[in-house]
């Protein structure tokens, strides 16, 4: 089995001559896998019901005869322009009750029963012509749900709306009592006087705007799911949908990976931001997580620059490579690109590609060909998979709950789950990131930054995996509200008092850093800061300074046969650093090796009968590391590593 490589594949755009030369250059380059068809309906389907699928099954066959295999699109990610001139009711409706119009992509309307039943037909005519074609070794359904069409807030979503509601609250009496409605006369006599969360004088029921998110991500999800099982009717290959971006807020990634065979991501980390790679590893490690640890892939990167950022930076020499073997250390089976051959026209002609406008004499593609030759050298690490001693929880309810306005401060759920995940992500850590409800005893920490929402049972769960020995480490503003956004009463965060030693009176938060007192050393405070009495716990550092000044900011509690610490605060970096690490002397949780540099990322693959360490400099400077083994890029023995600037290792390790 190979490490998959390979990207988009458009054909479309383009003369049968040049299908010939693509399908010299992708053997010649190690193409193994491209995802075809993503934007071809109106070409299969140039007008309603009038199928021209000739072409196409002449690009099926080429690739067949090429050797490369096809992850094939469901060709349903832009409705051509026929369906929206014929049924315009099909456009999607923002909340402002403006609609959007057709002339780019994704505009229909999820709960559209014409956009699905379109949809659906095409899907049928497909799955039951290419099913048993040699090329097929994937289902791509869609493309990227969500990235551009995430709410419809049109009649027909309305009436889907209430359709969900009542099987979620079964009557109008559950409903106006999760939805806490008796507060500003919102009280609902019946499930037809409900709406979608449309544009508001001011704040919204934020039960109702956190239902309309689950309800939205539902209702793409019964899309997917639409299409997948009229695929599965007539074909056992696998089937995925590539995830937009690393997480994606309306998009639910841990719902969604159950409903697939393997998943997939897009990524897309700035070339110009030096923290960049740190970011892509949260989001890897939560693609992981996903499916359990199963390998998945990278069904998009670019090769160079995007062309939708306000400045595009290219892909320095050596980035193309550090990145791919990036997510391939961190579990993934492929690595695709989007696209093979740059477009000519459209809205993406200065997107980079596999092989660019310059043609294949260029430094892209000749990158691209190397990437090829080495990944198919490291073949025996398909399958194979990561381990991590550390957990983090990530919840897509909590997230966009706590986002929600007219709250204390305005938080932001990625920045803060980095701030965690780069304090383990510098030390060498490898972690998970799972769901809140997730198994959590094979873990020797466990970290929940700011799970604003939570319902009893994830508290309990938290609480009895520190009585059994775990480490947990929860930070502010944890255990506030239930799963209908109503506060868990008796002292925050009353459902985590136990376990964590304590009760938060107020909340501060900071318009300014703050001083901390940790151990004795200046600190400082960032975001948030509380007041906190201790019932048990044990102030491990305090605020320095402000109104606070002497009261505890970060906090220890033995609990049971394990033990919660506690952030009342943002610690600046060095400081989260130093506390996470405290936290971890309570775990036993180590590096993956000791000594490393900093800016090297270290990773081990469990394979069947050996375990891979990959190696990544993701600094300037050459580094050393001091480790034994194969080199499977190379080929011979291995007795220390000197990794220059962006250089990669993977290093088979003695058994
Ligand atoms: C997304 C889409 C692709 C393309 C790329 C460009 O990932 O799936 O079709 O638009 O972005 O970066």
């Amino acid at each position: 089995m190979p490490i998959d490589f390979g990207g988009d594949y458009n054909p479309e755009q383009w003369s049968p001559e040049v299908w010939a030369e693509d399908m010299r250059l992708m053997p010649a380059a190690g193409v193994s896998l491209v995802s075809v068809g993503i934007f071809s309906w109106a070409s299969v389907e140039p007008r309603p019901g009038a199928y021209d699928f000739g072409w196409f099954d002449q690009v099926m066959d080429n690739l067949a005869g090429a050797g490369v295999g096809a992850s094939l699109a469901t060709m349903t990610a832009s409705p051509p322009p026929w369906l929206s001139h014929r049924h315009p009711e099909i456009l999607p409706v923002r909340a402002d009750g403006s609609r959007v119009w057709p002339g780019a992509r994704q505009h229909y309307c999820p709960s559209s029963p014409v956009y699905r039943e379109h949809a659906a037909r095409l899907v049928d005519r497909l799955a039951q012509r290419y099913a048993d074609h040699p090329a097929l070794r994937i289902w791509h359904v869609g493309n990227e749900y969500g990235c551009h069409t995430r709410q419809c807030f049109c009649d027909v979503s309305a009436e889907d709306f209430r359709r969900w509601l009542r099987t979620r609250h079964g009557t109008i009496e559950a409903l106006n009592e999760a939805w806490s409605t008796t507060f500003w006369s919102q009280r609902y006599a019946d499930f037809a006087e409900i709406l979608p969360p449309r544009q508001a004088p001011t704040f919204g029921n934020p039960a109702h705007h956190l239902d309309f998110a689950r309800f939205s991500d539902d209702a793409i999800l019964e899309c997917y799911k639409l299409e997948r099982d009229i695929v599965k009717a007539y074909s056992d290959k696998p089937v995925t949908t590539n995830f937009t971006g690393l997480v994606h807020k309306p998009i639910d990634s841990y719902k969604w990976a159950a409903e697939q065979d393997v998943v997939s991501l897009d990524s897309y980390p700035d070339p110009a931001d030096p923290r960049a790679h740190a970011e892509a590893a949260f989001g890897y490690d939560l693609i992981r997580s996903a499916r359990g640890g199963q390998p998945w892939l990278l069904m998009e990167a670019a090769p160079g620059a995007v062309n939708w950022r306000e400045h595009n930076a290219p892909k320095a020499p050596g980035v193309l490579r550090l990145w791919s073997w990036q997510a391939v250390a961190q579990g993934a089976d492929a690595v695709l690109f989007f696209q093979w051959r740059q477009a000519r026209g459209g809205a993406e002609k200065f997107h980079s590609a596999m092989v660019p406008h310059g043609g294949p004499e260029t430094r892209q593609h000749r990158d691209i060909q190397a990437l090829g030759r080495e990944l198919a050298a490291a073949a025996e690490v398909a399958d194979s998979r990561v381990r991590a001693d550390v957990a983090l929880l990530f919840d897509w309810d909590s997230w966009r709950a706590v986002e929600m306005p007219a709250h204390p401060a305005d938080l932001n759920v990625l920045e803060t789950q980095q701030a965690h995940y780069d304090a383990l992500f510098d030390a060498h850590v490898t972690c998970d990131v799972v769901p809140a409800t997730a198994e959590l005893s094979a873990y020797r920490m466990v970290v929940v930054p700011n799970l604003y929402l939570m319902d009893l049972d994830v508290a309990r769960r938290l609480t009895d995996y520190v009585a059994g020995g775990g480490v947990l480490v929860v930070s502010f503003f944890t255990g506030i509200v239930d799963e209908h956004e109503r506060v868990h009463l008796g002292g925050y965060p009353a459902p985590l008092r136990a376990v964590l030693g304590l009760r938060v009176d107020e909340f501060w938060p900071l318009a300014e850093p703050v001083g901390l007192d940790l151990a004795g050393v200046r600190r400082t405070g960032t975001v948030w800061s509380e007041w906190i009495e201790t019932e048990g716990a044990r102030p491990i550092a305090t605020y320095a300074d402000g109104e606070l000044a002497g009261r505890p900011a970060v906090t220890r509690h033995e609990y049971g046969e394990g033990v919660a610490w506690y952030l009342g605060t943002r610690p600046e970096p060095a400081a989260m650093r130093a506390v996470l690490d405290l936290a971890r002397a309570d775990a036993g949780v180590a590096p993956v090796l000791p000594d490393l540099p900093a800016d090297v990322q270290a990773i081990v693959r469990h394979g069947h009968g050996s375990d891979y360490l990959f190696l990544l400099n993701h600094g300037s400077a050459t580094a050393r590391i001091a480790v034994s083994g194969v080199d499977v890029l190379g080929g011979g023995p291995v007795d220390g590593v000197e990794l220059a600037a962006r250089d990669v290792a993977l290093v088979r390790l003695p058994a």
